[in-house]
């Protein structure tokens, strides 16, 4: 993907891990960050040794207003080339009608959508500037369409889609491809982090993806350059009819909001 580094974020597990493992296989070398520095460290070790590729982690948590400032100095004071850029830490994430304190709301922002912002932000205009860089924000299938509950992911996810597809038509000319990933349920942490076990295991098993699926998708949409990526054949078949004035009102729920 890049003869620099990519910076991947949410790399201590899931689909940032997976980016990690593809992109080393590549012999890529690696930036990663997260919360939890002995996932990444591990990672990075293993990587190291099975790949002969360079991995630095920073622990930084992207729900603090500084973090994205904090990773370009980082960057900076190691003189980290910066060619890749996959936004991909978040959450399920507080009901904006239900949970009521605003502070995990306004927190839940700063991570889903202005820390992505501001990462771009830091690192594109490089990117731009040398003719090349590879960025991938990953959204969501609840970007898609809208659903009853909830009203924060996929809401904050349809703005990654946006984000995306603007800075992609903005920076193609110069050799920088943005691609907004859209997985649909993917085998990770994430329920589980949402104390969605039980709703997963209800779930029929052909809904769900593995991460390998949904990485392979996303590296070969944005080599391509394609502004948005639906990864996975079933997702890939649903979204035009999510998409198409003729059939979206059949995926449209409707339902009352349960506020106390
Ligand atoms: N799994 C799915 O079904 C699915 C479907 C569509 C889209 N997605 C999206 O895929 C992305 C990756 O999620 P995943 O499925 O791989 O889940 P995951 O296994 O739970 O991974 C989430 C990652 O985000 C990091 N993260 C969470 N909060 C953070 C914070 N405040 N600061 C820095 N890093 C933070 C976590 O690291 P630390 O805890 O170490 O900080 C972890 O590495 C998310 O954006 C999610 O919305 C997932």
């Amino acid at each position: 993907m890049t003869a620099g580094y990519t910076l991947i974020t949410g790399a201590s597990s899931g689909l940032g891990a997976e980016f990690a493992r593809q992109l080393a296989a590549r012999g890529h070398s690696l930036v990663l960050v997260a919360r939890r520095r002995d996932k990444l460290a591990q990672l990075a070790d293993q990587l190291m040794n099975q790949h002969g590729i360079d991995v630095v982690v920073f622990d930084a948590d992207l729900m603090s207003p500084d973090a994205p400032a904090m990773v370009q100095t980082l960057c900076q004071e190691k003189a980290l080339q910066i060619d890749g850029l996959i936004n991909n830490a978040g959450i399920a994430g507080p009901d904006l009608l239900i949970d009521r304190d605003w502070s995990e709301q306004r927190d839940f922002y700063q991570l889903m959508m202005t820390s992505v912002a501001e990462l771009c932000h830091r690192f594109i205009p490089a990117m731009a500037e040398r003719g090349y860089g590879r960025v991938i924000n990953v959204a969501s299938v609840a970007a898609r369409i809208p659903r009853s509950g909830g009203c924060n992911y996929g809401p904050s996810k349809a703005y990654l889609v946006a984000l995306s597809e603007e800075l992609n038509v903005t920076v193609a000319m110069d050799g920088v491809h943005v691609t907004a990933l859209c997985p649909g349920f993917t085998h990770t942490d994430f329920h589980e982090t949402a104390g969605l076990q039980a709703m997963k295991a209800g779930m029929p098993k052909w809904l769900w993806y593995g991460a390998d699926v949904v990485v392979r998708d996303a590296i070969k949409g944005v080599e391509a350059g394609k502004p948005v990526v639906i990864s996975g054949r079933l997702y890939r078949w649903l979204d035009p009819l999510f998409q198409s004035v003729l059939t979206r009102r059949l995926f449209r729920m409707k339902a009352r909001p349960t506020v106390d």
